[in-house]
């Protein structure tokens, strides 16, 4: 068994944190009870004793994840889950079972490197939907010492997936060489053959069947 609080210290509905074992707990005591709970977010790993709770549930800080503090299960899903450790409780002292830590550790390995700038704070699942996280962490790391006294360059001009496409470009064809005629102009439809010879053939017709 290992201790991971004072009980006394703890605030009702006011989450703990607690490292064990490399793993981050979340610890939340309502009345007598106490619950101790995976304490990082399954949406991008952000430190669950950083949320706070609002009616039963424990609420990520960073883009509002519930879960049920008494359970760790989500309301909003019920499939996310933060697991739920055995608890004991020894005067004061708020115990936890330092094996079922190591088996829960070997089961889903952690992957912040806490001795790394940052490292702590690492995004577990990062997203597109916001592109710029690894750029200003960059930033916040080293500055630009590793970009450049510029900043980030990038080709000038339009996104080419802006453009217009080529399939999406209609040609009208039309005449060019000489303007057409209006609807009331007489067009003569005769075709003459060897206009040059000393009797062209000179064929009232428009089309010619060979
Ligand atoms: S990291 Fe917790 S809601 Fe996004």
């Amino acid at each position: 068994m290992k201790k991971i609080y004072s009980i006394s210290e703890l605030k009702d509905k006011e989450p703990a944190h607690a490292l064990v074992n490399d793993v981050d707990l979340v610890i939340v005591k309502d009345a007598e009870d106490i619950s101790v709970l995976y304490g990082r977010c399954l949406h991008r790993g952000a430190l669950m004793a950083d949320g706070h709770i609002e009616g039963d549930n424990l609420i990520c800080g960073l883009h509002g994840w519930d879960y049920r503090y008494d359970t760790g299960v989500s309301e909003y899903n019920n499939n996310e889950v933060l697991h739920k450790f055995t608890t004991h409780i020894d005067g004061d002292d708020l115990l936890i079972d330092e094996e079922e830590i190591k088996a829960f550790a070997t089961q889903h390995p952690q992957p912040f490197n806490r001795d790394s700038y940052q490292g702590e704070y690492a995004d577990t699942h990062a997203e597109d939907t916001e592109p710029y996280t690894g750029y200003i962490k960059e930033l916040a790391e080293n500055g630009l010492k590793n970009i450049g006294h510029h900043g980030f360059t990038s080709a000038m001009g339009v996104d080419r997936n802006t453009l217009p496409k080529w399939e999406q470009i209609q040609f009208l064809p039309a005449q060019m060489a000489k303007k057409p005629l209006l609807d009331e102009h007489e067009v003569s439809t005769k075709v003459v053959i060897g206009p040059r010879a000393k009797k062209p053939l000179e064929l009232d017709l428009s089309l010619i069947h060979i």
